[in-house]
């Protein structure tokens, strides 16, 4: 079995080693846990894909912890891109860029663009730095399933299969981060840790992209960051439990009807979109360990980051 280990210095030497011999190593990030391995080593990127379960056409995100970096892995970054780079890295935002020749095919899926984001959280900035060298890492799960925003979330999915897991505790954002693409006109790929409201009050509009469009990002699959367990949407007032059904309650904020549930988990007791973010995948992680037929979850306002919220729900419940 893995271990999973505080991030003392010397665990710290220890990941970084693991990586410099393509190895994997989760690690906690801002947003969810990474699964960790060399960006610019092939063979390694392709144990991440294995470990995963993950299609080969669904590509990585490479995390950086120098500006200098984005350099050599883009092949050309405009005043947009550096505006947002340096107001907002680092930070949940991922900036989608045209490929520099370095980044192997594989961590791009074969697109000429290559999704980078320079991580806030100590313990990833710290792994980096002693590594000293791109990091490509998707959330540490199974493909398609819920993202892991603690230690534990990790050691069940995927305990058997990678070399560590660094254990920094929950992650502060609790869900991934904005998927930016500036390879052509801005458009938002994924909704997540930072808010579109802050990107727009910095360029200006930004196209969303909607299920109808191409699909861009797989991110944008239909069915997605699920549960085991059904979920369902509240949507309207008129709601009522079927009889004999053994349903849990994914509510939004404090005091919700709680009868006929057999497991309720509160996003946010005063209404806090933040906090929301924050405790949404541990809940849904609780919510399907519960044994439930079916998980109900309450819609929550499509503003901030309620837009990432009712992404991550829609995709879960994977119905449009
Ligand atoms: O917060 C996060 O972004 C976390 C932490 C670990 O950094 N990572 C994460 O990675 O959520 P992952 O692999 O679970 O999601 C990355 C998404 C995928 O939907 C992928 O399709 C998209 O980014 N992506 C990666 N490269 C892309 C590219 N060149 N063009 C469009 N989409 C891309
Ligand atoms: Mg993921």
């Amino acid at each position: 079995m893995v271990r999973v280990l505080k991030p003392t210095e010397e665990v710290l030497r220890e990941a970084a080693s693991l990586l410099r011999k393509g190895g994997l190593v989760a690690f906690p990030t801002e947003t969810v846990y990474g699964l960790g391995g060399d960006a610019l080593n092939p063979e390694a990127v392709a144990k991440i894909f294995e470990a995963k379960e993950r299609p080969y056409f669904d590509p990585l995100i490479v995390h950086i912890a120098k500006f200098e970096d984005i350099e050599r892995l883009c092949s050309r970054v405009d005043d947009r891109a550096r505006l947002l780079m340096s107001r907002f890295w680092p930070g949940p935002l991922t900036l989608v860029l045209p490929k520099g020749d370095i980044v192997p095919d594989i961590v791009t899926a074969g697109l000429r663009t290559v999704a980078i984001r320079m991580p806030s959280h100590p313990v990833a900035l710290a792994l980096l730095r002693e590594f000293g060298g791109p990091i490509a890492a998707p959330s540490a799960n199974r493909f398609g399933f819920l993202s892991p925003t603690q230690a534990e979330h990790v050691k069940d999915q995927l305990g058997d299969r990678i070399d560590l897991i660094i254990d920094g505790g929950p992650c502060p954002i609790g869900v991934e981060s904005t998927i930016l693409d500036l390879s052509e006109e801005p458009t938002l790929l994924r909704p997540g840790g930072l808010p579109l409201e802050e990107i727009e009050r910095v360029i200006g509009k930004v196209k969303i992209l909607t299920l109808s469009d191409r699909p861009r990002s797989p991110g944008q699959l239909k069915r997605h960051y699920s549960p085991r367990t059904p979920l369902r949407i509240i949507r309207g007032e008129s709601f009522v439990i079927p009889i004999g059904v053994k349903a849990g309650l994914l509510a939004f904020k404090g005091s919700p009807r709680r009868e006929g549930f057999y497991v309720v988990e509160v996003l946010s007791p005063s209404g806090d979109l933040r906090e929301a973010a924050c405790n949404l995948f541990r809940s849904l992680h609780r919510l399907d360990s519960a044994g439930l037929d079916v998980i109900y979850a309450e819609a929550v306002p499509e503003v901030g980051l309620g837009r990432a919220i009712m992404d991550r729900l829609r995709k879960a419940e994977g119905l449009e």
